[in-house]
């Protein structure tokens, strides 16, 4: 389903801002997945560009992979009011957007466990499942799910942000 700017899908409708669309590639064959906008998202209309994005964009710069060519997106378009973790209603109602965006990828890198359940249907603890690959059906077509953690988990943790240093290597040796 086409992402609405306008959508009332869920209530995160009321209290948003406005939808915050992916960026980046839009043709990349790689697609990176956060959990949900944040205030800066919801003011600005883009994602990850908050403290979380600034560490993600360091991180790909010191891997050497540039943000323009991959895609970035989030498990919901809306901000949950105070950056609490989406619902699972509202994941479910914001789910053919994500669908969609993920129908034309090589490779979705899921960060953080919200967009890790969400995507695997299952629980996900991330400290033991990094850096690991799993596979899902989206629109009758098999795709590679790369397991990470998120960038705001990396803002004070050594060990998450070697671990998503990791992936973002291995996406560029993989697929760029
Ligand atoms: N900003 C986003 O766009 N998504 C997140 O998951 C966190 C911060």
């Amino acid at each position: 389903m086409e992402l609405d700017l306008h959508c009332t899908r869920c209530r995160l409708s009321e209290r948003r801002i406005q939808v915050v669309p992916p960026s980046g590639d839009m043709r990349s064959q790689v697609v990176f997945v956060g959990e949900g906008p944040g205030e800066k998202e919801d003011q600005m209309g883009a994602p990850f560009i908050g403290r979380a994005g600034k560490m993600l964009d360091r991180l790909l710069r010191e891997e050497g992979l540039e943000r323009d060519r991959i895609m970035i997106t989030n498990t919901v378009k809306c901000r949950p009011p105070e950056n609490r973790r989406p619902l699972p209603e509202e994941m479910c109602a914001c789910f053919p957007y994500l669908e969609q965006e993920l129908a034309s990828r090589r490779l979705i890198v899921a960060m953080g466990r919200t967009a890790s359940e969400n995507l695997l249907g299952r629980g996900v603890k991330v400290g033991m499942e990094a850096n690991t690959f799993a596979s899902i059906e989206i629109l009758g077509q098999q795709k590679e799910v790369l397991l990470t953690y998120h960038p705001s988990a990396c803002l004070y943790n050594l060990k998450a942000r070697e671990g998503l240093r990791a992936s973002i290597r291995l996406v560029r040796e993989r697929f760029f």
